[in-house]
């Protein structure tokens, strides 16, 4: 790693923090944000610290114009001791890394960037909210910034981190969410860019939420863009469902993000012994156990969207119900087991928690 030097400078106007109880998803930032810059010459340089302020960038700069960029998400954690934990942070890192190769935007040093941002998480620790269900959600991210109109890959880049105190990433809170399964739109295709952080995937999707947002569904579940069959994600977590006692999530297949959570979901289940297999499974597969009373349960993974239990599937004119819309038992506990290492409540077996 190259040597850890940062330069910071202290915002001397701190804003006023939102009530606890106001918190959603994504809406408050903290005082302070991280950058770095990239050219050909010097790499990765000048790391710092500044007082969270606008990005000025020239209009011509790629970014705006190719979508060339990644982004990541990951949460900081106030335990009751008051100390603050990070989750698996190395993960989200390497991810960070995968994207940036398939959008050709040169690799972070992922320690250095674990440094950088523990020290912002505690340059900005009083943002941390204390109340069940609120964390910081760190949401680190890479923009291209060369002002040229070719199409080919920056020669300058911007690395920032930014920190939003979060409540529940859903309205619905921990509640069941209704899901609309997607028939229309797709949102990727093997060799595209579906296991990639990167902003195409999320503003592709848009379209598709916006008209089963006007039917009272949260998100769509994505199905494979070859055959429409195979179930994907949700675009913004991993879907996992319980039937007859197995659990089931679709394979990793290059047009599925690799989640953090969905892999730390895997790990959980292994760990007491439940079978859990990753495999392709249809949604005519769905239907037929939910007909049949072997669809026990379903729900989502995600750092955002921590765990979310499904509570209803809409696909086409049928519609499935499960659990009687209420959260399961095994949603239950994965659950109180991920929240309860994140908020360091109960001991972390796995090794997953980074203190900050
Ligand atoms: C996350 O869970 O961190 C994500 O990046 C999903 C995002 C769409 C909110």
């Amino acid at each position: 790693m190259s040597e850890y030097t940062i330069t910071v400078i202290k915002n001397e106007n701190p804003k006023s923090k939102p009530a606890s109880d106001e918190l959603k998803f994504g809406k408050y930032f903290t005082d302070h944000m991280f950058i770095q810059d990239y050219n050909m010459e010097k790499g990765w340089h000048n790391a710092r610290i500044i007082p969270y302020q606008p990005v000025a960038l020239d209009p011509a700069a790629m970014i705006f114009h190719y979508g060339q960029t990644v982004f990541e998400g990951l949460k900081a954690y106030r335990t009751k001791d008051n100390e603050i934990q990070l989750f698996r942070p190395n993960k989200n890192m390497e991810r960070l890394n995968r994207s940036n190769d398939r959008i050709c935007i040169p690799p972070i040093d992922e320690e250095f960037a674990i440094k950088a941002i523990k020290h912002l998480v505690k340059i900005d620790s009083d943002w941390i909210p204390a109340a069940e269900g609120t964390s910081l959600y760190i949401r680190p991210f890479i923009i291209a910034t060369e002002p040229y109109l070719g199409v080919n890959p920056s020669a300058t880049y911007q690395f920032i981190v930014i920190l939003s105190p979060v409540g529940a990433y859903y309205e619905s809170g921990i509640n069941p969410v209704k899901i609309a399964v997607e028939n229309n739109y797709v949102r990727a295709v093997k060799g595209g860019t579906g296991e990639a952080k990167t902003a195409g995937n999320y503003a592709s999707s848009l379209k598709a939420q916006e008209v089963v947002a006007k039917e009272g569904y949260a998100q769509v579940l994505w199905l494979d863009g070859l055959e429409k069959k195979y179930i994907e994600e949700v675009g913004s977590m991993n879907v996992f469902f319980k039937i007859d006692g197995k659990v089931i999530t679709p394979q990793l297949n290059g047009s599925i993000l690799e989640g953090v959570t969905r892999n730390s979901v895997i790990e959980m289940l292994k760990h007491w012994d439940i079978p859990v297999v990753e495999r392709k499974i249809s949604m005519q597969e769905i239907y037929n156990a939910y007909e049949s009373g072997k669809l026990e349960e379903a729900f989502g993974s995600g750092t955002a969207a921590v765990i979310s239990p499904i509570g209803e599937l809409a696909w086409g004119e049928k519609k499935i119900y499960i659990n009687n819309g209420e959260t399961g038992e095994l949603s239950h506990k994965l659950y109180d087991t991920l929240t309860g290492i994140q908020y360091g409540k109960v001991e972390d077996p796995f090794g997953w928690i980074v203190k900050v």
